[in-house]
Parts: C-alpha cells; structure tokens; sequence
C-alpha cells in the first residue's frame, strides 16, 4: 500500500453517476493511475465499481480521499473513513485529507489530526495530509503532528491564484503541495499567454498548464470528461517548458480565486 504517488492524476469533483463511471474506466485504460475523489463528491460507490469492472490491480493504484467537514469530530472521523473504503471496495487509501479546515474552528485541528493519525495507525490509510489549509493552520498542523507527517496540502492553484504564500510555507515545513484546479476550471485555457506558448510548443493549453504545474514540483488531478482530453492531458509529464516560458506564465498572478465557498472557506493568506 506504500505506492509511490504520481504526480499527474485524475480528479473527479463534480463528475457522478455514468459522467465518473466513464472518466475512471477511461483515465484507467490511458494509464491513469491515481484518482482523487472525497465524501463530498458523492461518487466514491461508482469509482470503486469502475476500478472492480477495470481489471487494474488495486495495489497499481493510488486512491485519494477527503473528509468532509461534517466527520472531522474525533468520534466521526475514523468511521466516515471506513464508510468511503466500503464504497471504495478497497481495505485502505492512499492518502486521506481533511478536505477543509472545520468552520470556525468548530472541531479543534488537534482532535481531527488525532484521528486521522490514528486512522494510519490502523493501516486505513498510507498517507495523511490536509486541504485548503492557509499557512497558519498549516503550520499548526505541523506543529501538532510533528515533522514528516502531513504528506500534502491540497490547494487551488493555477496561473491567475499561484498561492505563494502556501507554497513557501510547505516547502519549508516539507509538506507537498498538490494543485487542484490548474486549469483554472478551463479559464487559463483560454489565455493568450498560454495559447501562444502552446502554439509554439505544438502542445494543447492544458498541457502547458499542467507541465508549469509539475516543473514546479507540484501534484496535478486535473479533471475531464471527454477522452480525448485525458488522453492529452496524461501527456503534459513529456513536455519541458523553458525558464522563459515558465517565468511569462508566473507573471500571470493575479490572485484571482475561483474557489471561495461562504461559511467554509478559512482566512486565506
Ligand atoms: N480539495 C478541494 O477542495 C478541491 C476543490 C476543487 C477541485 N479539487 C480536485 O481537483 C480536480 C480538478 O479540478 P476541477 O475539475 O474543478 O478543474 P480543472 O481540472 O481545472 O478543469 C476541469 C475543466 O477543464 C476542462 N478540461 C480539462 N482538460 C481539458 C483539455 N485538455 N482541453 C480543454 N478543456 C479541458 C474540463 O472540461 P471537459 O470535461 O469538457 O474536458 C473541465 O471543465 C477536481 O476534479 C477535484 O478532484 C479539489
């Protein structure tokens, strides 16, 4: 259970019934080998049927999930987990986040990394990390669980929202930091900057996004529905930007974020 994670992997938020039905089996058959989903999802039940009817050996893969805000208590956490392996058919993940830091502090940090830590210790899951951590509670985290702990911070991070602050902050506590949403949900797609690049490179927009991604050290679930997309995008890990063309995309920041949701979202850096 200790796979290595790859760094280019398969998300699936909004993606249910027959829509991750077909995303998993065919992000599966191109080579995909690590696939992100979590409670809120409401589709852990379809994935783990789509990877059963795969025929892809379960120990080839590198399962991510999240727990939702509702099961961060200390006396939830462990079964909501338990409950995502059954839909997941699986007898641990890979990796497990605490998908939002508790609104308002409402369950202490200190009571949720208890039980995901003890959730490791049970073998339910190999990794244990965070999302949508801002520095502060990052550092918290670190403090509580100790060095080497907290594998992940999954963040939003594309061009326009580059989260600086976050990643300095995890390079220095040697956290990962993982990009979700690096195509900016399809914006950057469309930015000149990226097209030209793309043009020159003979490369597809989302490749070029995804390989500034991961030239930077970062993990990347980038998420589609159409084959052809998947297909193009498992190939973003073949090209290498220049430091020229790295440095034009770096200079497209502009704080813009696309995921801020009232009532949940902590005070970002
Ligand atoms: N931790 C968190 O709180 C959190 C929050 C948000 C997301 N995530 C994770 O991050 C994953 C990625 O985020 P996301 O799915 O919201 O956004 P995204 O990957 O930035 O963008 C997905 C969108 O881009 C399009 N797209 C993908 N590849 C393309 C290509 N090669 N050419 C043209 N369009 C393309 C897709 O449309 P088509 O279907 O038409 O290809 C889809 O509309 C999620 O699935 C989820 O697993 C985590």
């Amino acid at each position: 259970m200790m796979n290595t994670m790859p760094p280019l992997g398969l998300g699936t938020f909004r993606l249910q019934g027959q829509a991750v039905t077909d995303s998993v089996r065919h992000g599966l058959q191109l080579g995909y080998r690590l696939i992100d989903t979590a409670q809120i999802y409401g589709n852990e039940a379809e994935i783990g049927a789509a990877i059963a009817a795969s025929g892809v050996p379960r120990r080839e893969l590198f399962l991510t999930t999240k727990i939702w805000t509702e099961h961060l208590a200390g006396d939830r956490l462990i079964a909501s987990l338990k409950d995502s392996l059954a839909r997941l058919r699986s007898e641990a993940v890979e990796l497990t986040l605490i998908h939002w830091p508790s609104p308002n502090g409402a369950v202490p940090l200190a009571e949720s990394l208890q039980a995901l830590a003890e959730a490791q210790a049970q073998g339910l899951t190999a990794r244990i990390g965070v999302s949508n951590f801002p520095v502060a509670l990052l550092r918290e985290a670190v403090a509580l669980l100790g060095p080497d702990r907290v594998f992940t911070n999954q963040v939003e991070l594309h061009p326009y929202l580059q989260n600086r602050a976050v990643v300095a902050a995890a390079r220095e506590l040697g956290v990962g930091i993982g990009s979700y949403m690096t195509l900016a949900y399809g914006e950057a797609l469309q930015d000149p900057v990226v097209r030209a690049i793309a043009a020159a490179r003979t490369a597809t927009p989302a490749q070029v996004l995804l390989a500034w991604a991961l030239q930077q050290g970062y993990a990347v679930i980038p998420s589609s529905t159409r084959r052809e997309n998947l297909q193009s995008n498992l190939r973003a890990a073949e090209l290498r930007l220049s430091t020229e063309e790295m440095a034009r995309i770096a200079a497209l920041d502009r704080g813009r974020r696309l995921v801020n949701p009232e009532g949940l979202a902590p005070a970002w850096d």
